[in-house]
């Protein structure tokens, strides 16, 4: 197979905001083609990252090319060859979804007739055709993000860079969104783009970087991240008087043969164990040995969840809040 060629290239890129590393040291590529992710919790410089890119952002340190050109001596091609939907969406309220683009389609200085027919055919790929003449202010939250992908896609870009695609959209616009996205894979777009769920950043891309405090902690396609774990999960949940216990039951545990590592967290542990026939039995034993009743305990292959934890040390966020609804 031919080797893929590099669109980006990241290297040892820092930022300092006042003295203070929202970035550091950071290093990756991305191949022409793919669906590349930043993953990470909020404050993890996902944006930040992606506004260097796009040239929004001096770096404070390192080097960055896209397609070949320096995000700071070239910046102007750069942008000829990137479409941008930021975190922050920038719709005005009374423009209708057509107007906008018609309005960013003279910024780009498009001709008349190839505006009409670009815009006619991403308000197809997004579809919003029903909508495009009515004001913005008359959008649902996932119409107003199809219009941001839609201005992205605008300018024809090589490279499309996504903050946070889906952030407190609804289950079904969330799945509309994927579509757009692997609907732009199949046509040769590379796509950057930064999330905080696992199930996107899991289901949508090709590789993704795990990104915690400023650093890359891991780097591959979901699979080999999930593979590479060594090991299945055992979740163990305890009742709330037997918290307390939770620290001698992970230090006992942590000395048997077939385990591989215990990180606690607020119900409980996650033990990686190696053959879970014998570590079963075993957890529970240590359980009741030590008077730490286990309420429940399940067993899984590892999934995101797990690569995150066992790379940074924490939860992606301390539960999953439900998806909410944007005004
Ligand atoms: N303009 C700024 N001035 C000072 N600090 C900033 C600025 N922008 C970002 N930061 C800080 O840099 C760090 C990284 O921020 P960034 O916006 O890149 O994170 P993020 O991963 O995109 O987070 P989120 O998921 O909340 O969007 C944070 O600690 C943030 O407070
Ligand atoms: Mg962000």
């Amino acid at each position: 197979m031919m080797e893929q060629s590099v669109a980006i290239d990241v290297c040892k890129v820092g930022k300092m905001y006042d003295g203070v590393a929202a970035i550091q040291d950071l290093s990756f590529q991305v191949r022409t083609g793919e669906v590349f992710a930043l993953l990470g919790p909020n404050g993890a410089g996902k944006s930040t990252t992606l506004r260097i890119l796009i040239t929004l952002l001096r770096p404070t340190s390192g080097q960055a090319t896209v397609l070949g050109y320096d995000v700071v001596r070239d910046a102007d091609r750069v942008r000829r060859l990137i479409g941008y939907v930021p975190q922050e969406r920038a719709i005005d309220r009374f423009l209708t979804g057509r107007e906008h683009l018609l309005l960013l389609g003279d910024l780009y200085h498009l001709s008349k007739e190839e505006s009409l027919r670009r815009i006619a055919e991403l308000l197809k790929l997004v579809d919003l055709e029903g909508k495009a003449d009515q004001p913005a202010k008359t959008y649902s939250g996932g119409m107003k993000r199809k219009l941001d992908i839609a201005c992205g896609l605008l300018p024809n870009p090589k490279i499309l860079f996504l903050d946070e695609p889906t952030l407190g959209l609804d289950v079904q616009s969330r799945l509309r969104i994927w579509d757009y996205v692997r609907q732009l894979r199949t046509k040769g777009i590379t796509v950057v783009m930064t999330t905080n769920y696992l199930d996107e950043a899991d289901q949508l891309c090709d590789r993704l970087a795990i990104i915690d405090e400023g650093h890359i902690k891991a780097l591959g396609p979901p699979t080999e991240l999930k593979t590479g774990l060594g090991g299945d999960i055992v979740s163990v949940t305890v009742g709330s008087a037997a918290l307390a216990r939770v620290e001698p039951l992970a230090s006992a545990l942590k000395g048997l043969p077939f385990i591989r590592a215990v990180s606690t967290k607020p119900t409980g542990l996650d033990i990686r164990v190696e053959s879970p026939e014998k570590a079963l039995p075993a957890i529970l034993e240590a359980a009741n040995r030590l008077s730490c009743p286990v309420e429940f305990i399940e067993y899984h292959r590892p999934r995101l969840d797990d690569v995150f934890v066992a790379h940074t040390g924490h939860a992606i966020r301390e539960e999953f809040p439900a998806a909410e609804e944007e005004a």
